[in-house]
């Protein structure tokens, strides 16, 4: 069972950034598949390889969503991007705890990456959904 399922309530009126949103959630889904099916000996692996995914594809959309509200003029664009900043320090910490056995992949940070998801889209990314690139 997929562990976040998008609907229309995550649309942010941008057909591009909600692609990118179900992308997210996609792999979001998978890291949580992997948790749930890998065996002890595969899970540091499986989980190093998804969460590496994970970093990467976040990385690229902040940086596309990031464009989208600077040329949008966006005016809480810097408060955002400090939300993004901290998050994408967290996951890359997180990588390289997991890449140095510092971290196993638990359920509870599961349910912790899922809240942080669903808690950024609905409520601060849906905030620019009125606006559009002039
Ligand atoms: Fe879609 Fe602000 O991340």
């Amino acid at each position: 069972m997929s562990l976040i399922v998008w609907d229309e309530t995550y649309s942010v009126n941008n057909p591009e950034i909600d692609d990118q949103h179900k992308t997210w959630i996609d792999i979001t889904n998978e890291l949580h598949d992997a948790l749930m099916n890998a065996d002890l000996k595969r899970l540091t692996e499986t989980a190093e390889k998804d969460l590496t995914e994970m970093r990467d594809y976040t990385r690229y959309h902040f940086m596309a969503e990031e464009a989208f509200m600077q040329a949008a003029d966006y005016p809480d664009f810097p408060a955002h991007k400090q939300i993004h900043d901290k998050f994408y320090i967290h996951i890359k910490d997180m990588c390289t705890d997991i890449e140095e056995g510092k971290l196993v992949l638990t359920t509870d940070i599961m349910k912790t990456l899922k809240k942080w998801l669903q808690n950024h889209i609905l409520t601060e990314d849906r905030k620019f959904r009125e606006f559009r690139v002039a």
